[in-house]
């Protein structure tokens, strides 16, 4: 129906800072608090889809969101690619970790007065699935930037063969990370950018999946 126009699709959604441990107490992770992809979530079951949200948040979630909890950027790849090939649609709004560190510690570190890390490139979770996606699966990812937003967006939307970047300018306190409101401007090759301005998350939400029940297939 018309307002339901996501019945029966199932979209997959990841939230959240990914957390790369470094021993059993520590580990490190990107800003990234969760609400625009748990929102993302809320608003695709408004509409009528089954929705996945793949989240290492630790935002709550209403019961009737199906939710599987992941803490690493492999554990999240891993949940993705389980549940990928079913899929019609994937938004990736996790701020996944571009690094893990390169041995986890069994035990808890001793303090020493410096300490040197070294650290692995984790996998990179949305440029798989453009290499994986079947002509009928629709991919959104996100470009959080504090500079050139619009060109580094560009640039993702054809290196990841995504359908669509949401670009989101992190270099302004009032919105992006960690609070409720945001900016963006979504970039896709059907047409020029459009510039959703200063809203509630969940205000952005609603046109983000506006775009995507006119451009599934
Ligand atoms: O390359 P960059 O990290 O800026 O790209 C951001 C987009 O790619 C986001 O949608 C993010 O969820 C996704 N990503 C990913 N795996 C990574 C890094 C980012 O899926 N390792």
């Amino acid at each position: 129906s018309e307002s339901l126009p996501l019945k029966g699709r199932k979209i997959l959604v990841t939230a959240g800072g990914t957390k790369e441990r470094i021993d059993p107490v520590r580990y490190i992770s990107n800003d990234s608090s969760g609400k625009m992809g748990h929102a993302l979530a809320v608003e695709a079951w408004k509409r009528g889809a089954d929705v996945v949200l793949i989240s290492a948040s630790q935002l709550d979630t209403p019961d009737y969101i199906t939710r599987i909890p992941v803490e690493s950027a492999e554990e999240m790849q891993k949940t993705v690619f389980d549940e990928f090939d079913d899929a019609d649609a994937v938004i990736m709004a996790a701020a996944v970790s571009d690094y893990a560190p390169a041995t986890v510690e069994k035990q808890k570190m001793k303090k020493k007065d410096t300490l040197t890390l070294s650290f692995k490139k984790n996998p990179d979770i949305l440029r798989s699935l453009g290499e994986m996606k079947k002509t009928n699966q629709v991919l959104i990812g996100f470009a959080a930037e504090t500079e050139d937003l619009i060109q580094y967006a560009e640039k993702k939307l054809n290196d990841k063969n995504a359908d669509l970047i949401i670009a989101n300018d992190v270099g302004k306190k009032d919105r992006g990370f960690n609070v409720d409101e945001n900016e963006v401007t979504l970039l896709s090759r059907q047409s020029e950018p459009v510039t959703i301005s200063l809203r509630s998350k969940s205000e952005i939400s609603v046109e983000v999946i506006d775009w995507l029940v006119k451009n599934m297939n």
